[in-house]
């Protein structure tokens, strides 16, 4: 097994380094492996996602992820567009925009024609459930619906790595459990790295690991004990 995500000692503070959101943080992530963050509110879980991510460029330390230098702050576009999909709490789907066309949004950087971008993108509607609803508006979708859309979008690059961030923290129980095993779903079959933020320890059980964040810093990076009661969701 090969790692995906290798991290070093990694700082990142704000407002002058009054607030140290990560504090010396080491991480290693197989290739395909399902890991939870969990902690506190305001403990650096968003900081570090969107370190992992590229989003946000730390002070110091060390970060690789799929074979990028993510301290280097070169080719940081082709890194999101290829390797990244993101999910987060609020879809940020594009209104006035239908739907199909949201998810061939990711694939405008690729090599695909708008006929071959237009067919991935319905099959992926397909496996999130929506083929019926490709021509609507978001606006016109359920909040479930429309997070089934973005996590097609998340999908539309192939990416190696998903990150949700708190992806079912707006939607009922149900909803929510439809969604998880959705991700879970994807992550199996496409042996994608899963990489979700959750304050829900029933969605945190579910990773093959839970990583703790507390202060800006990691506990527990490893409780074999957790796989044993792994439990699936139905
Ligand atoms: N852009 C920013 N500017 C200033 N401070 C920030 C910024 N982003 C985060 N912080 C601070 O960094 C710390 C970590 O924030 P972060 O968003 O990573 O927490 P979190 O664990 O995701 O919390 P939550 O569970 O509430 O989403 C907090 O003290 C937060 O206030
Ligand atoms: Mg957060």
């Amino acid at each position: 097994m090969s790692n995906v995500v290798e991290i070093n000692n990694l700082m990142k503070s704000y407002e002058n380094g009054h607030i140290k959101a990560l504090n010396g943080i080491d991480l290693t992530i197989w290739e395909g492996e399902f890991v939870s963050i969990i902690g506190p509110s305001g403990s650096g879980k968003s900081t570090l996602l969107n370190m992992l991510g590229a989003l946000d460029l730390p002070d110091s330390g060390s970060i690789n992820v799929a074979g990028y230098d993510l301290t280097s702050n070169k080719k940081l576009n082709e890194f999101r567009a290829k390797k990244i999909g993101f999910v987060f709490q609020l879809h940020n789907l594009i209104p006035n925009l239908s739907v199909v066309e949201n998810i061939e949004i990711p694939m405008f950087t690729s090599n695909l024609s708008n006929s071959e971008m237009r067919s991935k993108a319905l099959s992926l509607l397909e496996q999130v459930g929506l083929k019926d609803k490709a021509s609507q508006k978001p606006s016109k979708l359920s909040g479930g619906e429309r997070q089934r859309v973005a996590i097609a979008r998340a999908l539309a690059n192939d990416p190696s790595i998903i990150l949700a961030d708190e992806p079912t923290g707006s939607l009922d129980s149900k909803t929510s459990n439809k969604i998880l095993k959705l991700l879970i779903d994807l992550h199996k079959s496409n042996n994608v790295t899963l990489i979700i933020v959750t304050h829900d320890m029933d969605v945190a059980r579910l990773a093959d690991r839970i990583i703790e964040v507390l202060d800006g810093q990691l506990v527990n990076t490893s409780d074999d004990s957790l796989l044993e009661n792994k439990i699936d969701v139905e």
